[in-house]
């Protein structure tokens, strides 16, 4: 424990009141264990008895309790010290953080917290038998794993592995030289702003899209231009004329909505960025699990001009906790967003990247894929059924072909209000996510985005029952209101 003694009067005092002082400004915590005497005078270079005269000291003022065989413990703090005002009053200190204190909190999962049945997007999936695999790989690797700064373009063998299932898995040809192992899709965004972006220039984002991409490129200064997607995905048509620094798309999976991009519209968007010089940052997202067809290619497969920026994630497959994920760079570009990952944090943590390279080449990655695989396609058809069953025809939508979550409209005949819904089955224990955030030029349609990897199929159909409940107070709440059918909401 680091304290400041002020030098007057006898050793014991100053170390009671500098203890005492700790614990009235935070330093130490209300009710938290103190050093032990030994650790205390050791530290503080003072004799054992001193330490214990400043603890007896404290404790007759009541500020220590002693514990007999657990030691010494800080009482109930004084009142602590009032904040400092500067920090209240403090004007941002850069551009950047003017920018930053724009953007909410958008950590996923995080509204609901606490209800029973929370159909959050972005909740991992809950697999029993994930943890015990994973601590036996991180304990192998840490056994073997250099302690020494990683490379920061991170693990030459999971650079490999991941190489080799993109060659496998996404038709993608690459090596580990092209992989650079990043900290979650979210750091491959903001790396890519800096790379490829000035503060002020424009970039692409779909609209409805990815709110980590909107926020990546807001903070870093440049201007988002959004450009609408359909069931064909991103409308090429609707592409700038003048040369956006990047477009980024989800085209295997479009973010919210689920549609796969189309061949043609593929093509125009590679033309596109070839014609404008520009580059296409694909985020390959929830591609790893797939209901009844193989996933798309992704673009990166088709692009022979090495135009994109291919970014893949574990968030989903493993879990968000991990920050693990990867992007496969143009050749030309590889070694800015080395340089940018360095300047970042010198590169992705040693032990969880071998640990996971270890789970990639001992299959143990494909058996985990093939379990998951089974128990989402379980929790999907779990909603598909409840929501038919219980929300009738005010909700349409289409059965997801992949991922983990599933978008439904509400039917422009139904008479629902929808925040009322989505408020009537909060209070009822059910957490709902409306569609219309993830929008960016215009309002959305009114519809939910419906999370369904963190729970169990019986409690997905508690959920949807729970919610039949609710829409059927709606409905009646809505014809006392004398609320016509097709009111536009
Ligand atoms: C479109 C999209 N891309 C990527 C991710 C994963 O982000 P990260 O790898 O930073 O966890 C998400 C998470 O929900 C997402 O919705």
């Amino acid at each position: 424990m680091l304290l400041d003694l002020d030098g007057r009067g006898p050793i014991y005092q100053q170390v009671s009141r500098a203890i005492e002082s700790a614990l009235r400004n935070g330093r130490l915590a209300a009710g938290g264990r103190l050093p032990s005497t030994r650790d205390l005078a050791q530290e503080l270079k003072i004799s054992r008895n001193t330490a214990r005269a400043a603890y007896d000291n404290l404790a007759a003022a009541g500020i220590v309790t002693g514990r007999p065989g657990s030691g010494s413990f800080a009482a109930t703090a004084p009142a602590k010290a009032p904040p400092s005002p500067r920090a209240a009053l403090l004007a941002p200190q850069s551009a950047f953080s003017r920018r930053a204190r724009e953007i909410p909190d958008f950590s996923i999962g995080y509204m609901h917290r606490g209800l029973r049945f929370n159909l959050q997007y972005g909740e991992p999936l809950t697999d029993q038998l994930l943890p015990d695999l994973w601590r036996r790989e991180l304990a192998r690797a840490a056994a073997y794993t250099s302690l020494g700064y990683p490379v920061a373009q991170g693990l030459l063998d999971l650079r490999e592995q991941i190489a080799r299932y993109l060659a496998r898995r996404r038709g993608i040809a690459t090596t580990a030289d092209d992989v650079i192992i990043v900290s979650g899709t979210q750091q491959a965004l903001s790396l890519a702003t800096r790379v490829l972006l000035d503060p002020g220039d424009s970039a692409v984002i779909e609209d409805p899209g990815y709110f980590g991409a909107c926020w990546a490129v807001h903070a870093h200064g440049a201007r988002i231009v959004p450009v609408p997607v359909d069931r064909h995905g991103l409308v090429t048509d609707g592409l700038p004329a003048r040369r956006p620094g990047l477009i980024y798309t989800t085209p295997s999976h479009q973010f919210p909505l689920g549609f796969v991009m189309s061949k043609r519209r593929r093509d125009e968007l590679l033309r596109y960025a070839r014609r404008l010089d520009t580059w296409i940052l694909e985020d390959d997202y929830d591609v790893e699990v797939s209901f009844d067809a193989p996933p798309s290619l992704p673009l990166r497969a088709a692009d022979t001009d090495d135009r994109v920026i291919h970014i893949g994630t574990f968030s989903k497959i493993l879990a968000p906790s991990l920050r693990l994920a990867y992007l496969v760079a143009p050749r030309s570009l590889r070694s800015d967003f080395i340089a940018a990952k360095r300047l970042c944090d010198m590169g992705c943590s040693a032990i969880e990247q071998a640990a996971l390279a270890h789970f990639l080449a001992s299959g143990g990655f494909q058996h985990h894929l093939r379990r998951v695989t089974r128990a989402l396609r379980a929790r999907r058809n779990a909603l598909i059924a409840g929501l038919s069953q219980q929300t009738g025809h005010h909700f349409s939508f289409d059965a997801p072909t992949a991922g983990m979550h599933l978008v439904a409209m509400l039917s422009p005949r139904s008479t629902l209000d929808l925040d009322e819904l989505i408020r009537a089955a909060a209070k009822a224990g059910v957490g709902l996510y409306p569609l219309a955030p993830h929008y960016l030029a215009k309002k959305g349609p009114p519809g939910l985005l419906l999370g369904y990897a963190g729970m169990a199929p019986a409690e997905i159909d508690r959920a949807c029952r729970i919610l039949g409940t609710c829409v059927q107070a709606g409905v009646q709440a809505s014809v006392q209101a004398g609320v016509p059918a097709t009111t536009s909401r």
